[in-house]
């Protein structure tokens, strides 16, 4: 066994199937009581889907499931009434894809026999024609799952193969991931094989928890972090078997594999809510040290340029680089957005905009000097994640802009830049957005400088940065009037989000922080484009939000600002401090500190978060998660 420290940088096998899951698995081997330990890693797994969760738990031969719809919680209530108990056990919450959000689908699931029971991720594709072979054999199913086949078809494969134990049990494995089209993690266990829980990938991720007399095994290390730092990530077609002291590692063929053990720097205390009420709020007031973060190390003065080390590319090659391509999904898009006016007004590079999962699919013409940015909090967004590969498929060197240092897309890209937020739990993006924003402001300092910057423009630029952290700052601390506003607004059918320029794509993140959170129609739209249609929406019942900062383009808002109020439409602004005349145009108006427009995205977004915030609390939304969202969309 080799022990290494830090991340292992590895190259995915294969092709992976385009509706990589979601869900959460967690399972545990060792001495202590299973449930606490499974419950606590389901819990930070949570933001992986929460329809429905799911324990079992074998107690010598014995083994125990309970299961419930909604929240972990729920079950955790559940197993309060109705303990389980063993020191070995598997575990699940689940983003229904087959089948609806009942306790019958809900995982684990159990073969024919019943003593076999599996948890999955991902999607069996030719489940179906499985099902009907077996039921024609016999087979009872109770859920409407592809995962219930699975545990099916091992468990039919287990019983041809004789006595059941560790031996034919990797093999029925094997038989049956081989008969199976489609992706999974799995993680299996035998209430005939004591000590011994198996577990087993294909396009889905799952990690391995190394202890001393216990072994864990987890779809993400934030589920493990709280027990061990050591981890080893499998790869796509291994099989892993954890018994309490040990470990086997073995590709699907049954040869051993090479893996490495590496270290997790996370620490679990980050993900605690700490005196806020909800995550979202602790993240939205963390953004003055995250945007510092950011940026920490990375500003030359000497150079008057940013130093990006995981760019890995020499000024040579970055002066070759001809045309940009940002990609990301959700909030991450939005920041491209922003990213696409920063390269373009300080580096003059043509750049181009594309969301994930048109950018997969789509024949964008790409020429040999084009540099891809994927940009993913998360790191395993499916569909970020697909086109990362596309990209690097036709041949462009692809970077990446990541927070979660262990996700597939920061192992996979060819480099990049991380963000060194922390976690993000509350499903709604917001630090996740400034950090991004910022970093694509360095790299656009960055092919600024070998292009069109001089060094005192450099500097100029470096200065107003190194300033952004404390205006961050002032933002959150000057508007302690926004819960009123909030308490005005809250209650309207929908809300109408307007800027230009840099604050255009601002306008979408707003609005989709407030429709997501709140579930109000909100819509974002250049100012200008009101008058093609967004204008026949305005009454007195629909309020917009400008943000129209004191910049070159303000009078332009003004005018639309006024066409809204000439039609009774409420008016949010959003501006550059004391600036009177959008005061006077405006019902309310949120303040922001005066910054140059390319770092004013930074700031106006922040007390639009907290307006969505503030509304969805007076709504009494469930902030953190929102109904039908997940943090991380692992299908497509
Ligand atoms: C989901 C989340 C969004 C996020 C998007 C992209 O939709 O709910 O908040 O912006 O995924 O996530 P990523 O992890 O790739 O940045």
């Amino acid at each position: 066994m080799s022990l290494r420290i830090r991340m292992v940088a590895s190259r995915g096998l294969m092709e992976h199937d385009s509706r990589l899951p979601m869900c959460g698995i967690v399972g545990y081997i060792g001495s202590s009581e299973a449930a606490p330990i499974l419950l606590d890693g389901l819990r930070r797994l949570e933001y992986r889907g929460y329809d429905s969760a799911g324990i079992a738990a074998a107690n010598g031969s014995s083994v125990e499931i309970r299961k419930a719809v909604g929240r972990i919680q729920n079950l955790a209530h559940l197993i309060g009434e109705q303990p389980v108990h063993g020191s070995r056990g598997i575990s699940h919450t689940r983003w229904a894809t087959h089948g609806g959000v009942t306790g019958e689908n809900a995982h684990p699931h159990t073969d024919q026999s019943g003593r076999l029971v599996l948890v999955h991720n991902g999607v069996i594709e030719n489940y179906q024609k499985l099902r009907e072979e077996m039921e024609n054999e016999g087979h009872v199913f109770r859920s409407e799952t592809d995962t219930e086949v699975l545990a099916h078809l091992i468990g039919r494969h287990l019983a041809q193969l004789g006595d059941a134990s560790a031996d034919t049990l990797v093999e029925a494995v094997r038989l049956a991931l081989r008969e199976i089209q489609g992706t999974y993690g799995i993680a299996v266990m035998h209430s005939d094989i004591p000590d011994l829980l198996l577990g087993a990938r294909r396009g889905s991720p799952l990690v391995l928890g190394v202890g001393r007399g216990e072994n864990f095994l987890a779809s993400d290390v934030a589920a493990l972090v709280n027990h061990t730092r050591d981890v080893v990530y499998l790869k796509d077609f291994e099989i892993v078997l954890l018994r309490p002291d040990s470990f086997h590692i073995q590709s699907l063929a049954g040869d051993g594999a090479d893996y490495e053990i590496s270290t997790v720097d996370f620490d679990a205390e980050e993900a605690s809510k700490g005196d806020y009420p909800h995550f979202m709020l602790k993240e939205i007031y963390e953004q003055a040290s995250t945007v510092r973060d950011a940026m920490r190390g990375r500003l030359s003065l000497e150079e008057a340029t940013a130093k990006l080390g995981g760019v890995n590319m020499t000024p040579t090659q970055l002066r070759e680089v001809e045309r940009i391509v940002l990609i990301g999904c959700g909030t991450a898009y939005h920041a491209a957005l922003v990213g696409e006016y920063l390269m373009e007004s300080l580096a003059c590079l043509p750049t181009e905009v594309e969301v994930a999962s048109e950018f997969r699919y789509r024949n964008t013409p790409m020429g040999k000097y084009t540099l891809t940015f994927v940009i993913s909090q998360s790191g395993e967004t499916a569909d970020t994640l697909a086109a990362l590969r596309e990209s690097q498929r036709k041949g462009h060197r692809t970077l990446g802009i990541c927070n979660n240092v262990a996700s597939t897309i920061a192992r996979e890209s060819d480099g990049g830049v991380y963000m060194h937020a922390g976690p993000e739990i509350g499903v709604a993006a917001t630090k996740s957005f400034t950090s991004q924003v910022t970093i694509l402001t360095l790299l656009s300092l960055l092919m600024g400088r070998i292009r069109n910057l001089s060094s005192s423009d450099g500097l100029r630029i470096i200065e107003e940065l190194e300033k952004l952290p404390d205006k961050v700052a002032q933002v959150l601390a000057m508007n302690s009037h926004l819960p009123e506003v909030a308490a005005r607004y809250a209650n309207a059918h929908g809300m109408l989000f307007m800027g230009r320029q840099f604050q255009y794509p601002v306008a979408l993140e707003a609005a989709l922080k407030l429709k997501e959170i709140s579930y109000m129609f909100c819509s974002g739209y250049p100012s200008a484009e009101l008058k093609h249609g967004v204008i026949a929406l305005i009454n007195s019942d629909m309020p917009s939000v400008f943000i129209a900062p004191n910049d070159a383009l303000f009078e332009k808002n003004a005018s639309n600002i006024q066409e809204v109020r000439a039609r009774k439409g409420p008016v949010i602004g959003v501006g550059t401090e004391g600036h009177r005349a959008l005061e006077k145009i405006t019902d309310d108006t949120l303040w922001v500190p005066a910054a140059p427009d390319f770092l004013m995205p930074v700031l106006t977004v922040i007390p639009l978060q907290l307006l969505a915030y503030h509304i969805a609390v007076a709504r009494g939304c469930d902030v953190d998660k929102p109904r039908n969202l997940a943090k991380s969309v692992t299908v497509e």
